[in-house]
């Protein structure tokens, strides 16, 4: 698989436990906490090694940094309200509200980094280069934090 096949896939399951987090009931805290680990034990590893081995590579060679530190901060809302989130008590009313504020920001993450990311993406990564990315992309999470700083 390329990069930008491995990113697809990846995104495909975050947006999955996004789904499935919003399907829970307030009664059900036993499934929300875990479905709530398993979407920081995929996304934490995913946007640290993206950053260090995807954007960097966009940051060092490409003229077109400006989406590129939006897409981070990005990241680094999303790491925020992931934070609100886990610390929210699961049958509080504000859970649902802040898991619909991630939801939101992680689609529309998504949406752009698929898009406008994966254009300048492909200016520096061709076929190649794009299997040798993924290596190092798959190694890079191996030694990413999987709970929050
Ligand atoms: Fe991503
Ligand atoms: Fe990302």
């Amino acid at each position: 698989m390329d990069i930008f096949e491995v990113l697809r896939t990846e995104h495909e399951k975050v947006n999955k436990i996004l789904e499935q987090l919003q399907q829970t009931s307030s009664r059900a805290t036993g499934r929300r906490e875990k479905l709530l680990q398993s979407l920081g034990a995929n996304l934490l590893p995913h946007m640290y090694a993206e950053e260090q081995c995807f954007y960097q590579i966009l940051l060092d060679e490409t003229s077109e940094q400006e989406d590129v530190y939006s897409a981070l901060e990005e990241h680094r809302a999303a790491t925020m309200v992931l934070s609100d989130l886990t610390d929210a008590a699961t049958d509080d009313p504000r859970w649902m509200a802040r898991l619909k504020v991630l939801k939101e920001l992680i689609e529309h993450h998504v949406e752009e980094e698929e898009s406008q990311i994966f254009d300048i993406a492909h200016e520096v990564i061709d076929k190649d280069r794009s299997e040798e990315v993924a290596k190092r992309f798959k190694e890079m999470k191996k030694e990413a934090p999987t709970v929050m700083a």
